[in-house]
Formats: structure tokens, sequence, C-alpha cells
């Protein structure tokens, strides 16, 4: 028997809708309706650009709220400040080259911008296009940044563009876009809602000169599938991932590559203060050449001795700076006395929680699909999980540390 009546899953969410000057302007029109549809209060904020695109006539209608344009219309100040505070989440669709590109740099000449300024909720972001401008270095480095600041991406599409070329940079149709609201907003109810969480994956190169290195086998799966596994259980995560050929699936993840172990220090330093939950499943190398070459080293003797010295352990000089309530786990890769140097590593680098990857174990370790991990906690418990897909034992980990959290708080 069908229900009585459906849940709207935006019933009552205060939207507030940014328009920028882009051929896609049309669809906010569409993108209005589905919202209202779903039971959302709508808010039209457009910059003076995007009027030439669509009427602000037609979305107050659809909208049924005056849309606004200016920071002042008729002598009355429209108050970006508490349009920001009214407002559950802003969505920013579409958002074109020259809007994105002020929003990463905090500009603010006109009251779209002044909203998202003053926006103490959530910002979404729905990018459109041509395939140049998406690939151009300048709006890659905009949009890293908006994501450094905490923005969620709604992903282009591929298709026809308003140039009559076809490639990347349409903005998601406006059906896709309601989905990744209602995800977004349904995981506010998530048990890591409004938790920060850093992931670090992959290995280090630590260059001997300027094309060779020393490092090591790590694919960087591992990472990336808890840095995907924190992330479907509501978490905000920053992933510092080292030279892999893999990224994680959810674009909502703000990645931060890097090559070094020192690269690897600085960039936990600066996001490991804000952090609720830190894993450490990069392969960091130990050692690095001590005077790298400037020049490529030309072969010449039978023997060529490279001297190393000690990286810092990144996870170690975290577990100095740790505060009470923060959540701080490693993993521990070993061939012999396992469980033993595991729970060393556990108690010297201050972990609450570390996984121990034994290489004895068929299917364990570097450059596998799969994993055999056994946890172990700083409250002196162990669990052993069954040899598993990387994905699935991410899970199980992320489940794990829900668990663990639960009984500290
Ligand atoms: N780790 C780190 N910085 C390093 C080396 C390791 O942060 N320079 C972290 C790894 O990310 C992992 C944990 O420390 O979470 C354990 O790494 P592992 O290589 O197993 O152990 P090490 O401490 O390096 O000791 P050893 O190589 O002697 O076993």
């Amino acid at each position: 028997m069908l229900p009585f009546f459906i849940l709207n899953m935006l019933q009552g969410k205060k939207i507030l809708l940014g328009v920028t000057g882009s051929i896609a302007a049309y669809k906010a029109a569409l993108l209005i309706r589905l919202l209202i549809k779903e039971g959302a209060e709508v808010q039209v904020v457009m910059t003076p650009a995007a009027a030439a695109f669509i009427t602000p006539l037609t979305l107050s209608t659809l909208s049924h709220r005056t849309t606004l344009t200016t920071l002042s219309d008729n002598e009355k100040w429209n108050n970006h400040v508490l349009l920001g505070r009214w407002a559950d989440l802003m969505l920013v669709a579409p958002a074109s080259a020259n809007t994105l590109a002020k929003m990463a740099h905090g500009l603010c000449d006109n009251l779209l911008l002044a909203v998202y300024l003053s926006a103490a909720c959530p910002v979404m972001i729905a990018p459109a296009m041509d395939e140049d401008m998406w690939h151009h270095p300048a709006t890659k480095s905009n949009i890293q940044q908006l994501l450094r600041n905490g923005n969620k991406l709604i992903p282009v599409e591929t298709g026809e563009l308003a140039s009559g070329l076809t490639g990347e940079g349409r903005m998601s149709e406006p059906e896709t876009i309601v989905e990744y609201l209602k995800d977004f907003l349904n995981n506010e109810s998530k048990p890591l809602a409004g938790k920060k969480v850093l992931v670090t994956a992959g290995p280090t190169y630590e260059p001997i000169d300027p094309v060779r290195f020393i490092g090591n086998f790590s694919s960087g799966k591992m990472g990336i599938a808890l840095a995907d596994a924190f992330t479907a259980q509501g978490a905000q995560v920053n992933l510092i991932l080292g030279p892999s050929y893999f990224l994680p699936k959810n674009t909502g993840i703000t990645v931060t590559k890097i090559k070094t172990a020192k690269e690897m220090l600085d960039a936990c330093l600066q996001f490991f203060p804000a952090s609720d939950i830190t894993i450490m499943a990069a392969a960091v190398a130990d050692y690095r050449p001590e005077n790298p070459a400037g020049k490529k080293i030309k072969k010449q003797e039978n023997h060529l001795e490279v001297v190393l010295e000690k990286t810092t352990d990144v996870l170690k000089e975290l577990g100095k700076q740790k505060k009470k309530d923060q959540f701080l786990g490693g993993f521990a890769l070993e061939t012999d006395h396992e469980e033993e140097n595991a729970l060393t590593k556990l108690k010297e680098k201050n972990l609450d929680i570390i996984m121990l990857n034994s290489l004895n174990d068929e299917g364990a370790g570097f450059m596998q699909d799969t994993n055999k991990v056994t946890i172990f906690t700083g409250d002196g418990k162990k669990k052993k999980l069954a040899l598993k897909s990387k994905e699935e034992a991410a899970k199980d980990i992320v489940q794990f540390i829900i668990h663990a959290l639960a009984k500290t708080h």
C-alpha cells in the first residue's frame, strides 16, 4: 500500500540561491521549482550579470519572494548579514568563473558576494562554464581554495556547452543538484556530522637528485578508502595525499597533494589543530637523502653512496601536540613481533588507536585491494578484522572509531 503522503526531504529548509551570470542561469527556474516542491523556502540573490540571462521577475514569481540583486533597493538596505544567518544552506548555481574567483579571494562588489562572505551556513557551489575556462589553472586553484575554505562542490557535467563545443563544464542538472542538497542536509543527522577528520595516505618521495627519489610501494588505497568512509558518516575530511594514482570517490573531500615527508609534516601541522579525528595511513619515509644533488648525478664509479638522514616522525609529533578531546590513530606495518611492535608504537606515539597490518598475512599490506587489520586501542581493546576489501576494512575501522568515541563522550 502506498503511504498517504511522502515526506518532503527539504521540508522547512531555508535555501539561499545565488544565481550568477552564466547561460545556465535559465536552469535556476527549474531548480527553484524543484526545491519548492521538496518543501524548501527559497530566497534568490542574483548578481547584476545574471539578470541579463534570466529576469528577477521570473525567479521572484517561482520562489514567492522578491529576488534581491543589489545591496539596496528603493532606499531599503538589503541586510546581507541577516540573509546569511536566515539560511540553512547557501547554493550558488550556476557559479560563473568570475564569481568563483571573487568568492575564493574574498572580493565583495555585489550583494551575492556580501551574502556569501557573511553566510554562517554551509555553502554549495555548482559551477558552470566553458571547458577551457573550467580547466584553466586559475579556475582550478580557485576551486581548491574554495574547498579549503569549507565550501562543497557539486561536480560539473560533460556535455554540450554554450559555445557549441562538447566538453566538461556544464552545470549539473537541477535534479542532480537537489539530490546533492538532500544528501548534504541529511548528513547532519549522521554520527560524524560536524566532525573534522584528517587522514593521510600514500607514499612519500624523497629526492636523491632532480630525477630520482627514494619511495615505497604504498598505493594510497587504504587511506583514500578511510577518507571516503569517514565522509559517508558525515565528517568533513581533509586528505593529505602522497604521490598516488588514486583519488577518493567523494568530491567533498579536500585533498592536499604532497610529495616529501617534510611536506607531509607541514600539511599535517597545518590541519591537525582543528581536527577532531586524525588517522595517519600514509607510508612516510623514515629516512631521506641528506644532501639531494641539485643536478642529475652522472654515472661514474662502480659504487654510489647516498647518505640518509632521519625524517621527523609525523605521527609522533602529532601525538605530542594532541589535546584531550582529539582522537589520534595510525597504522603499523610489521613483519615480525607484530602485536608487540604495534603496541609499542601505540604507546610511544601517544595514540588512541593503531591498526596492525602484518606482511605475513596474505592479502594484507601495500599494493593490494584487500587488507587484514587488527585494531588495538589505548585502553586495551583488540579487534581482529577478517581479510576484506580496503573499502570494507575502512568502513569497519570508522564504525569502530564511532563506537569508541560514543563511549568516551
Ligand atoms: N609515521 C609517520 N612519520 C614517519 C614514519 C611513520 O607519521 N616518519 C606513521 C605512519 O603513518 C604510521 C605509523 O607512523 O601511521 C607507523 O609507521 P610504521 O612505518 O609502521 O612504523 P615506524 O614508526 O616508521 O617504525 P618502523 O619503520 O621502525 O617499524
